[in-house]
């Protein structure tokens, strides 16, 4: 087998849009913080499966930076969520050897929950070739525009390299798989720059109902499909054989 027939092969990064927490509340009668909540539990489970499949990274998509303009029960209930549920959560997953790390504009959270979250990356920064980045306050755009200062001010040129260095996931393999849930087909500003080459997998579940047997048979389907990069079946063949 060679490298762009990926039969067998696991994603080693997985990229989680979790959509659909608002709509299972709705259609249980629940406020939607119950569905955040449900959302989180789940997360936690996935979690746990991906890594115990042998997946390396994992970026999960908690609040966008356009979720923020959503009321603010809504917002103080997932901030309410990060205070009691998520180092439980975190440190569950984290025992496993993984790095966690929040990405996006962390200064818009209130200032003890950025405490909270600042101390679980702390406290796993010693992890190396497994993470989780928990995306939150986080836009695309606005990471690539970050990332072209960050490289123009250290004085280097802007190429594919520099700015891909600066991206909040410089350290981190592009992702392979991206996963959205809640039957929507879009990647909402997430990931962007990374995901050029990600293979995409939407599912009408709600994320609350997007169970461990529904993530492997994402990952089943991945396994499935043949990545060319850009170039022909022809040159890929060749490829294979020149390995
Ligand atoms: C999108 O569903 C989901 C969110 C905006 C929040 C996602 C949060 C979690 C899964 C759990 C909490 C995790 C952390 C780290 C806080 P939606 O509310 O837009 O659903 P809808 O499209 O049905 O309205």
């Amino acid at each position: 087998m060679g490298k762009n027939k990926i039969e067998g092969a696991l994603p080693r990064h997985i990229g989680l849009i979790m959509d659909g927490n608002g709509r299972w509340a709705k259609k249980r009668l629940l406020p939607r913080s119950a569905g955040h909540a449900h959302g989180m539990d789940r997360m936690e489970g996935l979690l746990e499966c991906a890594f115990d499949m042998g997946v390396s990274y994992v970026t999960v998509y908690a609040l966008s930076t356009e979720n923020l303009n959503r009321p603010q029960a809504e917002l103080d209930g997932l901030y309410d969520l990060i205070r009691k549920h998520f180092i439980r959560a975190m440190c569950k997953i984290c025992q496993k050897g993984v790095r966690l790390r929040v990405i996006g504009d962390v200064s818009l959270l209130p200032d003890d929950v950025q405490k909270i979250l600042r101390a679980a990356e702390e406290e796993t920064k010693g992890y190396e070739g497994k993470g989780l980045n928990v995306a939150l306050c986080y836009g695309a755009r606005a990471e690539i525009v970050r990332a072209a200062n960050i490289a123009v001010e250290n004085g280097e040129k802007l190429t594919e390299e520099s700015l891909s260095s600066a991206l909040y996931t410089g350290d981190v393999p592009d992702p392979d798989l991206i996963i959205r849930t809640g039957g929507e087909m879009r990647l909402s500003n997430f990931l962007l720059y990374q995901a050029a080459y990600a293979e995409l997998y939407f599912s009408e579940k709600m994320f609350p109902d997007f169970s461990d047997a529904d993530l492997k048979a994402a990952v089943a389907e991945f396994a499935g499909r043949t990545r060319r990069f850009g170039k022909t079946d022809e040159q890929c063949k060749e490829d294979n054989v020149q390995e």
